[in-house]
């Protein structure tokens, strides 16, 4: 080895073991030259001072959630203005007009993440290959992909779409993209890149190696978008590009509107850094996220730290106080990401999550763990909104906008997302005067599928218009870029 290595190596191996990690390097000998590259490279990219203070803050003793002392519902933006409500009305006018204006004038990107794992789905594969739709069987990019064309026709112009990939997908994702043209999208709109990885601790706070030559690395959670977008160059485009806001949604609901003039609006309109869309939620333990006031900050509680005495408090109605169940769903001011990330530091705690991650130990056997053995840390989008200004909370229909491919079976999975896609489409077709036959059980009795080519919201329906008698009792009806088909299911 070369003097200047050896040097090198010698430092290396000195802050590693100040910083309590010199055991990452006890099998190097054994290490060809490129086993040795690439976990030099990966140890390279490690803040180690930072990983210290989060082993001894979070693995080594058990965070405890710190709740605020006051915790209040929030007041949210319904879906529509109270009838009679005149001052109400004009806004939500003005601010469907001005989501319409900002997406035309081009200041508008959307973003994705899709730097998951998606280990509950099980999925070989990046997630957003998924085949989702109920007759065509697309995959959830393509079904983003056309509601961002879509908007992009109405709008007389592409909206840029932003990708977020992690180091375990992103080639396979660009090379999806690439196999499948985009789906149709200018390829200059759209702009992939990578998060950050996080090594994930032993309960002693040492690092674990997934082999001799590697840390066990997995993405450092949704949260790490923001320090991501800046790092990556990706704000930067949006500088370029004009771009002021960001509609950010997750890669595996397909009822998201991944545009939806009347939130950016009013996301842009009452000044909000961050705006949210939330759900009434299912049932008082239902596993979402929980907007609330804390000490007079807006923010979200995760279910598992929300008090079960609170989570189940009804005001005087009967109805669930805290009800306002978060679903992902968000839009963010350019300018809010680039104050968050200006001196490179995201400063949003870290979520820790105890799994199973096979390991070398230190005899160089390969270890499968039968019960988590290990601490992977991740930052929570939503640990932004208590540091945005003015920012809002928008009402919107579970069965409008949210039903993920979260796991293999039972709730939120394949089956119960091709359902909530075709009772959607039915009542978007029941909004234009067709036809549904039902089931005795009030399902839709024929299998359903609007592109969003053909309309992305129940209003474009209406416009487009639909025979009556478009859906024959078990039918199966394909609404496709030039209208009606009546398809077979393939696959
Ligand atoms: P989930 O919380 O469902 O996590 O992500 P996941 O990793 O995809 O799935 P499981 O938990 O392993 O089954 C919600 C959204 O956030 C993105 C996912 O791609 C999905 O769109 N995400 C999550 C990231 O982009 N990066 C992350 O580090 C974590």
């Amino acid at each position: 080895m070369l003097a200047e290595h050896m040097e090198e190596l010698s430092t290396l191996r000195a802050r590693l073991d100040a910083a309590g990690q010199g055991h990452v390097l006890r099998h190097w000998d054994e290490l060809d030259d490129a086993g040795r590259a690439r976990l030099a490279d990966q140890l390279a990219a490690l803040d180690l001072s930072l990983l210290q203070r989060l082993a001894a803050e979070y693995v080594v003793r058990r965070p405890d959630a710190a709740l605020p002392t006051q915790i209040e519902p929030v007041e949210t933006y319904p879906q529509q203005p109270a009838p009679g409500d005149v001052t109400r009305t004009a806004m939500y006018r003005d601010a469907r007009a001005r989501g319409l204006a900002l997406l035309h004038e081009g200041k508008v990107g959307a973003f994705l993440v899709a730097g998951g794992q998606g280990t509950r789905l099980g999925y070989d594969g990046p997630k957003g290959e998924f085949p989702v739709t109920p007759i065509k069987r697309h995959p959830l990019f393509r079904v983003f992909a056309e509601q961002l064309r879509a908007w992009g026709r109405d709008a007389r112009r592409a909206i840029p779409w932003y990708i977020m990939t992690s180091d375990a997908n992103d080639a396979a994702t660009r090379a999806y993209f690439a196999a499948n043209a985009h789906f149709g999208v200018d390829p200059g709109d759209v702009y992939f890149f990578q998060q950050g990885m996080m090594p994930a601790f032993g309960s002693d706070g040492r690092l674990l190696l997934a082999g001799k030559d590697s840390l066990a690395l997995s993405p450092d959670g949704h949260g790490g978008s923001l320090r991501a977008l800046a790092k990556s160059g990706a704000l930067a485009d949006m500088r370029r590009r004009g771009i002021e806001h960001l509609s950010y949604f997750q890669v595996d609901n397909p009822l998201v509107h991944c545009i939806d003039p009347l939130f950016l609006g009013l996301h842009d309109l009452t000044g909000s850094e961050m705006s949210s869309k939330m759900i009434p939620k299912a049932g008082p333990l239902e596993k979402v996220g929980n907007f609330v006031r804390g000490d007079g900050v807006l923010q979200v509680i995760e279910y598992s730290d929300l008090p079960e005495s609170l989570a189940r408090q009804t005001d005087a109605a009967g109805a669930l106080r805290f009800n306002a169940g978060s679903i992902a769903i968000h839009a963010l001011r350019t300018a809010f990401i680039e104050r968050l990330t200006a001196d490179g530091e995201l400063r949003l705690p870290w979520h820790r999550a105890d799994k199973k991650v096979p390991f070398v130990d230190e005899t160089g056997r390969s270890v499968e763990p039968t019960a988590p053995n290990a601490v992977k840390l991740e930052q929570f989008i939503f640990d932004a909104i208590p540091l945005a200004s003015n920012a809002i909370v928008v009402d919107t229909d579970r069965a409008e906008e949210f039903s993920p491919v979260k796991n293999a079976e039972g709730v939120d999975s394949p089956a119960t997302c091709l359902r909530d896609q075709i009772r959607r489409a039915a009542r978007w077709l029941g909004e234009a005067a067709v036809e549904v036959p039902r089931q005795p059980d009030g399902e839709p009795d024929a299998v359903l599928e609007i592109s969003p080519l053909f309309a992305p919201t129940a209003e474009h329906v209406r416009a487009r218009g639909v025979p009556m008698t478009a859906v024959q009792p078990g039918g199966v009806l394909f609404l496709g870029p030039d209208g009606p088909e009546h398809a077979d299911i393939s696959g």
